[in-house]
């Protein structure tokens, strides 16, 4: 809900509080919004939070915070713990020299973006692409990098060239950091460009066998036709970031002719759903 509502990150808790004699849980929700329109923030939080049915969601306390990038960085710190992810990939902060076995780090500074592996959306594309990336194609295409999180994966996966792009400058910014750490500036290329402007260059030899967006619902829905042409014929597009309720919204805008479902896959209120690009 925060996540739709705007927030580029979302961190999950518990805290304890004394009342009296009795100790009370709360369960705590964290998002992180952009400071450059703090009013819109809000009133997207409160009209989010009285659409919901649940009457308990209703009576939630909400506060708000401005955080400046020193307070995010350290607030980050404080909850950024490695994400196991699959089988093969492990997403940890830079300041963690811990290995895990055979897993593949994927070294993300979260930055002002979106994509630490902890949220569920994130977590799913990065199962679903190591299942998809067997044998890794030799291209993937990454619709809203965030952090750089999925594309960085791919190219761990052993896709040789991927490309990331985002339409929010922090987002650029975080994902070129991540992958200089990665040491994967040749394979991972970064662009600004919107996919739908990239659409009329597309031909069959530049489409992609593989592609991940984990976007919105209404951004998918949106870029489906500029999807069926990325995407090549018997490839694969994997999206994300669409509640169970939105679930038969996104499998109206991309039905046959042009697309099979391959496979779903929830965790929690959120579906990860693959597609398979049929043959024209
Ligand atoms: C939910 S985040 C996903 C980040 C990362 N890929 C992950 O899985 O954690 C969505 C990202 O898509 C970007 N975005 C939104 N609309 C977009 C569009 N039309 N084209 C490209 N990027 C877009 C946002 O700026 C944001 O960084």
């Amino acid at each position: 809900m925060l996540v739709e509502a705007g927030s580029q990150g979302v961190v999950t808790g518990v805290r304890e509080l004394a009342r009296g004699a009795r100790l009370r849980r709360y369960e705590t929700v964290r998002g992180f919004f952009p400071a450059a329109e703090p009013v819109r923030a809000r009133l997207a939080v409160r009209a989010a939070l009285s659409r919901m049915r649940d009457p308990r969601l209703r009576r939630t306390r909400v506060n708000w915070r401005e955080l400046d990038a020193r307070l995010w960085e350290m607030d980050w710190r404080e909850h950024f713990q490695p994400v196991l992810a699959g089988r093969s990939l492990a997403v940890v902060p830079p300041w963690t020299r811990a290995r895990f076995g055979a897993r593949r780090r994927v070294v993300i500074h979260p930055g002002m973006a979106f994509g630490t592996g902890q949220h569920a959306t994130t977590r799913a594309c990065l199962e679903m692409l190591e299942r998809c990336a067997v044998p890794p194609p030799a291209r993937a295409l990454d619709v809203g990098t965030g952090t750089g999180v999925l594309a960085i994966a791919l190219a761990k996966l052993g896709v040789r060239h991927v490309l990331a792009l985002d339409t929010d400058p922090q987002a650029l910014a975080a994902a070129r950091g991540n992958v200089r750490r990665n040491r994967l500036g040749r394979r991972v290329r970064l662009s600004s460009l919107a996919l739908d402007t990239v659409r009329p260059h597309a031909t069959r030899a530049t489409r992609y066998p593989l592609v991940v967006a984990n976007l919105y619902l209404d951004v998918l829905v949106a870029l489906a036709p500029a999807l069926s042409v990325a995407v090549a014929p018997g490839g694969t597009l994997v999206t994300s970031g669409v509640l169970r309720s939105q679930q038969g919204r996104l499998r109206a805008a991309f039905t046959r002719p042009h697309w099979r479902l391959r496979g779903t896959r929830r965790s929690g209120s959120w579906v990860t759903t693959a597609f398979i690009r049929e043959v024209d």
